[in-house]
């Protein structure tokens, strides 16, 4: 996303150093930890696919995400938002088995998968819709979708269909090199690859990134539609006010910690999140 949307003026660093310290010190760190863990323990339970205590990075000695917990029930829409390098897309790459995590266990149907390769989870119901360069450029919609399906090519006339029905416009123009179709109608390729394999959880890393409110708006639409099919959606997101409003749940993802956690609607009107991370200071 881009850097003019979440800044980090004093004003905003001053007020999250304030926030940190009122959640995580004056003796309330141990209890308020204890008390996020044990929520999710409780929520987990039965999740489709969950992240317990997970800890990741890129470079050796550097951790980026530090003890992230995430689940999704079957059938759910969870958002996830925060600020610029908050490691929300490291969240979805380690889910994913292109982070490695160093501690900590990711979960699919109570079965642990961490550390898993990527091909194994699309074979598992996992699909994966990254943040950047997510369709290829220089073939065609019909040969995307095809890529998509390359790990079990029979299913493609099937698939294709119910994905030319969720978007008609991908049907239309099957033929078009998707290099020129507009950033929306790209974005619909992307979601249709990964929809291919019939996952059982779409995992999105900001699929409104780049687009007018207008197409944002559709998009958010078609996420909607794809989560009422069935399929469980985990979605990383800059717009992160309309993100609240269409997810079941949302979770506030700031320096590789879970900040703040709940519906939709509860963190949309928590005074808080609206100062820290949604409000005038957010927008600094
Ligand atoms: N391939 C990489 N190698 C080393 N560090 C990385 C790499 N990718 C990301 N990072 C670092 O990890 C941190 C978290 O990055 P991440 O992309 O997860 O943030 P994000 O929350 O998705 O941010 P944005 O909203 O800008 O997409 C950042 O400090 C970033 O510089
Ligand atoms: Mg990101």
């Amino acid at each position: 996303m881009s850097h003019d949307s979440w800044g980090d003026s004093l004003e905003r660093q001053e007020a999250l150093h304030v926030d940190a310290e009122q959640r995580h010190d004056h003796g309330h760190h141990k209890a308020q930890e204890l008390q996020d863990r044990t929520q999710h323990l409780e929520g987990a339970e039965g999740a489709l696919v969950r992240v317990d205590d997970a800890i990741a990075g890129y470079l050796p000695g550097v951790n980026i995400l530090n003890g992230c917990d995430l689940y999704a029930q079957e059938g759910e829409l969870v958002g996830i938002i925060g600020p610029n390098g908050a490691g929300k897309s490291t969240l979805l790459k380690s889910l994913f088995g292109l982070v490695r995590i160093r501690s900590g266990a990711v979960t699919l149907r109570g079965e642990e998968i961490t550390n898993m390769r990527a091909d194994q989870l699309v074979k598992r119901g996992i699909g994966f819709v990254p943040q950047t360069n997510n369709v290829f450029p220089s073939l065609t919609i019909e040969e995307n979708l095809q890529m998509g399906a390359y790990q079990a090519p029979g299913n493609f006339d099937e698939r294709f269909d119910f994905i030319t029905t969720l978007f008609p416009t991908l049907g239309d123009r099957r033929k078009q090199r998707a290099g020129s179709l507009s950033g929306g109608e790209r974005q619909m390729v992307a979601m249709g690859r990964a929809l291919m394999m019939n996952p059982s959880v779409l995992l999105l890393d900001e699929p409104s990134a780049g687009l007018s409110p207008v197409l944002t708006d559709e998009v958010f639409v078609r996420v909607r539609e794809i989560n009422k099919t069935g399929v469980t959606v985990i979605m990383v997101e800059q717009n992160a006010r309309r993100c609240l409003q269409i997810c079941d749940r949302g979770y506030v993802l700031d320096q590789g910690r879970n900040a703040y956690t709940g519906t939709g609607r509860a963190l949309a009107t928590d005074p808080k999140v609206i100062q820290l991370y949604l409000g005038t200071l957010a927008k600094a």
